[in-house]
C-alpha cells in the first residue's frame, strides 16, 4: 500500500492533505497514517494465519524503530507484544497500555536498574547475549526473590548482506553469543536458581530483503532447539527477531511479509515452541513521511542545492547510512503549495537535498529530478522507521512534530519542542568569588 495519494490539491495521507497538515502543524513534520500501521500488522498477523500460527504466534514490535506512545498504544490495541532495549523503552511502554508479560528485553547490556525495573513489571523473557549477564542476571533475581525468564539471543555467524552498521549475525559483531557455545551456556543457565531457561532469540541484521540467511539462521537454531531438548533443556518458545525490509527506492521493491516469511515459517511448522518475532522497520517504516518545506534555492556550478526545514538532526540516515529515501512534491508540477497563484512551471532540474545544520553529511538526498520552488513543500517518503526515534537537537533544533491521520481526523502526537526547552535541563557555573 502506497502512503500518499495524488490529488489536484497536492497529496492526501487518508482523507488529508499533507498542505492542510502543513499550514496547520507547521513543518518539520512527522506524518503517519493510523490505517497504514494497522495494515502492516495486519500483514504479519495474515502471513502467520496463512501457516497455522496464528493462535501462537507473538508479535514483539521493536520499540526502537519507533517509540511513540500513540504508536505504542496503537499496536498493543491490536494485540501485539514489544521488544525493549531499555529500562525507558520499558516504561514507554507501559505508559502506552502495552502489558508486561507479552515484552521481550533485548541488547548487549542492561543494568541492574533495568533487570530490576523489568522484573518487577514481569516481563515475558530476557534475551540474554552474554555469560556475565546470566550471572548479574541471576543475582539480581535472587535479590528479588524471584526467577527471571531468559532465552539466549544466539549469532549464528551468516551474512545476512545489508548495511555493515545493522548487520548483527556474524562472529565479528557485538552481538548474540557464538552458537557453537551456546549448547554450554544453556546448562549453565538452567544450573543456576535464579533462571527460568524459556527460549530462544536469533536476529542477524535489519533492512533485509532476501529471507534466505534469516532461514539459514533458523536451520542452526532449531538444531540446537533440538539437542537441548535432548539434553533436557526444553524451550517454550522460537523469537526469531525481526529485520525484513521495506521498499525505500522505486526501483526497489521489497517482498511481502508473508513472502518474506514463507521460506522461515516452513521451517517452524508443525513444532511445539511458540514463535516470536520482532519486527521494527516492516511495521512502521512505510506508514510515515517526514514533511518539509523548501527555504532556500541555491543553484551552483558544479551542484543545485535545495536547502529545507529539516536536517540530519530530523532523519539521521541518509547521513548515517548513506541511505536513499525518495523526496517527492506534495503539489503537482506547476502549482505552489503556498496559495501564492503562482503557477508558473520552474523546470526539473538535479538537486541535491539538504538541511541547514553545519555538516556537509547533512543532506536528506542527492541528485533529486525535481521542478523546486522556494517554499514548496516536499514529503521524504518511508520516515516511519528510525525517524524520529532517532532525531537529536544537533544545532540547537527542536525535535518535529509528529502527527497521525486517521481517515478525515489528524492528531498531535507529539507537539514540536520549544527553544527553551531544549536548555530547560542546564545551568551555568555559580559566580566566582574573588
Ligand atoms: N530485534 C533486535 C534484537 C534488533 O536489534 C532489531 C533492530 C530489531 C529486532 C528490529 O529490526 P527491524 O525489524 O526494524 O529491522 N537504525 C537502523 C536500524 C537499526 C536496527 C537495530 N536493531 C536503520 O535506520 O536502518
Amino acid at each position: 500500500m502506497r502512503l500518499t495519494t495524488p490529488h489536484p490539491d497536492g497529496l492526501f495521507i487518508e482523507g488529508v492533505a499533507l498542505t492542510d497538515i502543513a499550514a496547520h502543524f507547521g513543518t518539520p513534520c512527522y506524518v503517519y497514517s493510523r490505517a497504514a500501521l494497522a495494515a502492516a500488522y495486519a500483514g504479519y498477523r495474515n502471513a502467520l494465519d496463512a501457516q497455522g500460527f496464528n493462535k501462537h504466534a507473538l508479535i514483539c514490535y521493536a520499540v526502537k524503530a519507533n517509540s511513540s506512545l500513540a504508536i505504542l498504544n496503537l499496536f498493543a490495541s491490536l494485540g501485539a507484544g514489544f521488544d525493549i532495549v531499555s529500562g525507558g523503552e520499558l516504561a514507554r511502554v507501559i505508559a502506552a497500555g502495552g502489558k508486561a508479560e507479552k515484552i521481550v528485553f533485548s541488547g548487549v547490556g542492561k543494568s541492574r536498574e533495568e533487570m530490576r525495573a523489568a522484573l518487577a513489571a514481569g516481563i515475558h523473557c530476557f534475551n540474554v547475549e552474554s555469560a556475565s549477564e546470566l550471572t548479574q542476571l541471576n543475582a539480581v533475581a535472587g535479590e528479588l526473590n524471584t526467577r527471571a525468564p531468559i532465552s539466549l539471543r544466539v549469532n549464528p555467524n551468516v551474512d545476512p548482506k545489508t548495511h555493515p552498521y545493522i548487520s548483527t549475525g556474524l562472529k565479528s559483531a557485538k552481538f548474540g553469543i557464538a552458537i557453537d557455545v551456546a549448547f554450554a551456556l544453556y546448562q549453565y543457565a538452567a544450573s543456576l536458581p535464579h533462571l527460568a531457561v524459556k527460549g530462544i532469540d536469533c536476529h542477524i541484521g535489519s533492512q533485509l530483503l532476501d529471507p534466505a540467511p534469516a532461514a539459514e539462521a533458523i536451520d542452526k537454531v532449531l538444531a540446537l532447539v533440538d539437542q537441548l531438548a535432548g539434553a533436557n533443556i526444553p524451550l517454550t518458545h522460537i523469537d526469531i527477531g525481526g529485520g525484513m525490509g521495506i521498499q525505500y527506492h522505486p526501483d526497489e521493491p521489497a517482498p511481502s511479509v508473508a513472502d518474506y516469511l514463507a521460506p522461515i515459517l516452513k521451517k517452524l511448522s508443525g513444532r511445539n515452541e511458540r514463535l516470536i518475532l520482532e519486527p521494527g522497520r516492516s511495521l512502521v517504516g512505510n506508514a510515515g513521511l517526514l514533511l518539509t518545506q523548501v527555504m532556500v534555492l541555491k543553484p551552483g556550478e558544479e551542484k543545485n542545492f535545495a536547502i529545507i526545514d529539516a536536517a540530519m538532526n530530523d532523519l539521521m540516515r541518509p547521513a548515517l547510512y548513506d541511505a536513499y529515501h525518495e523526496i517527492v512534491k506534495v503539489m503537482p508540477n506547476g502549482i505552489r503549495s503556498d496559495d501564492s497563484g503562482d503557477t508558473a512551471q520552474t523546470a526539473e532540474q538535479r538537486w541535491e537535498i539538504v538541511g541547514p545544520v553545519c555538516e556537509s553529511g547533512d543532506f536528506l538526498g542527492h541528485d533529486r529530478a525535481l521542478a523546486l520552488a522556494e517554499g514548496d513543500l516536499l514529503a521524504i517518503l518511508s520516515a516511519g522507521a528510525y525517524g524520529m526515534a532517532m532525531a537529536s537537537n544537533y544545532n540547537t533544533r527542536p525535535r518535529a512534530a509528529e502527527v497521525m491521520v486517521d481517515g478525515n481526523k489528524v492528531h498531535l502526537i507529539r507537539r514540536r519542542e520549544e527553544v527553551a526547552e531544549l536548555f530547560a535541563l542546564e545551568s551555568v557555573l555559580p559566580a566566582k568569588s574573588a
